[in-house]
């Protein structure tokens, strides 16, 4: 049997060293381990760094929707409310999310990094793995994998009215949402 490494950190090539910096730091409430005139270490949990930047000063070319490059990073709560809250936090200082999915076996909203990186915050629909891997054979990833759209003041409201984190993360609560698809956002128009 081999040895199973643990996935430890994400490193971003950017000409924004500091509104990068700032911006991980606030949205994942972390905070700078390490800083200098090439790199960036930000950590929020018990890893020595999470989020590496390398931000030598010199011109770069931004990366456009059609770059074939890493898409995003996703960072998982423990549950719908711990979501709420870091959503509320973040839009009380002007951080808003592009677009938010119920992909079924993830409740997930994504925001833009200041270099244009998605990253998405998300709780786990599922307890068991197995479970959402089941979730991710059946029917409704046949018909579609993405999952609808939603509006994260309506889950708010939801939620104050008694919705579950079970009822919140069903496709079917989002179903006429008609907020497009969401695909269009994470990709750009086709
Ligand atoms: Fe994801």
């Amino acid at each position: 049997m081999s040895t199973k490494p643990k996935f430890s950190h994400v490193v971003f090539q950017t000409a924004q060293g500091e509104a990068m910096r700032n911006w991980y730091s606030t949205v994942l409430d972390g905070h700078v381990v390490f800083s200098d005139e090439v790199l960036s270490f930000v950590t929020y949990d018990e890893e020595h760094h999470r989020i590496a930047l390398i931000h030598p000063p010199m011109e770069m070319d931004r990366k456009t929707e059609t770059t074939a490059a890493a898409h995003h990073t996703a960072y998982t709560f423990a549950n719908i409310d711990d979501l709420i809250a870091r959503y509320e936090l973040l839009r009380d200082q002007d951080i808003l999310p592009e677009v938010c999915i119920c992909h079924g076996i993830t409740t997930s909203i994504y925001y833009k990094d200041p270099d244009g990186n998605f990253v998405e915050l998300q709780i786990d629909t599922f307890e068991n793995p197995d479970d959402a891997t089941a979730y991710m054979e059946g029917p409704y990833y046949e018909e579609d994998s993405v999952g609808p759209a939603f509006d994260p003041e309506e889950l708010i409201e939801k939620r104050r009215e008694g919705m579950t984190e079970q009822q919140l993360g069903d496709r079917e609560t989002w179903r006429n949402s008609g907020l497009g698809n969401p695909l269009e956002v994470l990709m750009g128009p086709r």
